[in-house]
């Protein structure tokens, strides 16, 4: 697979210096997501056919999926922004350690694995800084479908009892709308024997474009998107060209706070607006104008005003716009409460950003953020993927120049982060420590 040179600095121990206080404007691009790319990818597994996707992002986690992949016996094709994924020939179905470890999504091949093996065994993830993040709703699903599961030493092993070929359709009920559970076991139940229902379902953008993707392949998907999915499960699933992936909603959503925190007018595109309902509404709700075509959105902050916003699932604020969100009412003009209500560990930015003068107290998973006038550089370091993104936010905003570490996190969700923000204007470099 071919690794590029953006993505692959993440590796080396480097950081972004950025100069604050300096106006946007043009249009920021947006790439395909990341969250559906990955599990997209491990829909190749389902067929001996290959299946192309297009408008996939450069991001490390996509190499780091496309090796998990290449581990298991598919070939791995990237072309820019194009991925062309054969699993003709499987040579395991046990994803090895050291790679699933650093990337929580692969995890959920262990569906698509069953369906086409009969077998995975996959590890367990880890905890990450987040939260504990369990995964017991897909193996109770799995077990629903007939799949013997047993969790030993890390590892999750799942098969078909003796005698059976295919798992069997079932109707499971989710005890929460786990967006990892709902793409696990909707790509078991698209190769099992009968009809599933999953109830609970999650209602991600995510999920809905795993569907249509399967759908592609020849499988029977219906009511993704909603809270019951039903699958017809067919006997085999065919090859697929030139999907191409939904844009990501978390990137557009943070490009759209960079334009707010820096009260600059920006055109951010391609978009699907509905996939950002809720967090347009918190955006107009704040004070910005919002110009809505087919393509993109163009955003006209005015004097940004304090707003409070909770996490929820889908269609409600995405937990993963909360950190770059708290940066954006750190400059606001009155006082925002924040509640984180998806992971239990999801504050670490807010001692990062009361070094850049942010005032904000934090009370169980809730910030309560005051806003103040300016920030202020600092060096800061990003310790997750959207924690990172809200420290490039708050850089963009406050006076003199910040050092944003931890890339390692960004670069595994914004591709050409630097490239796309200097386009519209801000002094974005990346340097060696
Ligand atoms: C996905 C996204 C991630 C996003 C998250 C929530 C991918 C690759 N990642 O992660 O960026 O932050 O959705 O929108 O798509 N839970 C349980 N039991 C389970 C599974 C989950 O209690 O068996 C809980 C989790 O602890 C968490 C909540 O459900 O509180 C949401 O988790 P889930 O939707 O599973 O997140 P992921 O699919 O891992």
């Amino acid at each position: 697979m071919m690794v590029t040179a953006t993505a692959s600095q993440g590796g080396l121990k480097s950081h972004l210096s950025i100069d604050g206080g300096v106006g946007l404007s043009g249009v920021m691009t947006v790439s395909g997501a990341k969250n559906s790319a990955l599990v997209l990818m491990t829909a190749a597994l389902l067929t001996n056919e290959p299946v192309e996707l297009c408008n996939v992002p450069d991001l490390t986690d996509i190499q780091g999926m496309g090796a998990i992949l290449e581990a298991l016996g598919v070939s791995v094709v990237r072309s820019p922004n194009s991925l062309k994924l054969t699993a003709t020939h499987l040579k395991s179905s046990e994803p090895p350690y050291e790679l699933v470890n650093c990337l929580r999504a692969s995890f959920f091949s262990i569906g698509s694995l069953l369906g086409r093996l009969g077998h995975a065994r996959v590890p367990l993830p880890g905890g990450c800084r987040i939260g504990a993040r369990p995964v017991v709703e897909h193996i109770r699903g799995l077990k629903a479908m007939g799949a013997v599961v047993n969790v030993n030493h890390g590892l999750v092993t799942a098969a078909l009892p003796g005698g059976l070929k295919r798992l069997k359709g079932a109707s499971i009920v989710l005890d929460c709308p786990s967006v990892g559970a709902t793409e696990t076991l909707l790509m078991a139940a698209v190769l099992a024997d009968g009809t599933s229902t999953i109830e609970n379902a999650a209602k991600e953008p995510e999920v809905q474009d795993l569907a249509n993707l399967l759908n592609c392949m020849g499988a029977k998907v219906s009511g993704a998107g909603g809270p019951v999915i039903t699958v017809e499960g067919v006997e085999r699933l065919h090859g697929c060209s030139a999907y191409s992936v939904i844009p990501d909603r978390i990137e557009a959503g943070t490009f759209l706070m960079a334009a707010a925190i820096t009260r600059s007018t920006l055109r951010v595109e391609p978009v699907v607006p509905e996939h950002l309902n809720s967090v347009l509404q918190k955006l107009r709700d704040c004070g910005c104008q919002l110009e809505i075509d087919s393509v993109g959105i163009t955003i006209r902050p005015g004097e940004i005003k304090a707003v409070d916003v909770i996490t929820q699932p889908f269609p409600g604020f995405p937990t993963d716009l909360q950190a770059p969100f708290m940066a954006l009412m750190a400059t606001a003009q009155g006082t925002s409460v924040i509640a984180e209500k998806i992971y239990e560990n999801r504050m670490q930015h807010v001692a990062e950003l009361q070094r850049m003068g942010a005032s904000i107290r934090i009370e169980g998973s809730t910030g309560i953020v005051e806003g103040v006038p300016r920030l202020s550089g600092a060096p800061v370091t990003g310790s997750d993927l959207r924690a990172s993104a809200a420290m490039v936010l708050a850089a963009l905003a406050a006076d003199g120049t910040t050092q944003v570490s931890g890339l390692e996190h960004l670069d595994r969700g914004y591709a050409d982060i630097e490239a796309k923000l200097n386009q519209v204007g801000a002094s974005v470099r990346r340097q060696q420590s």
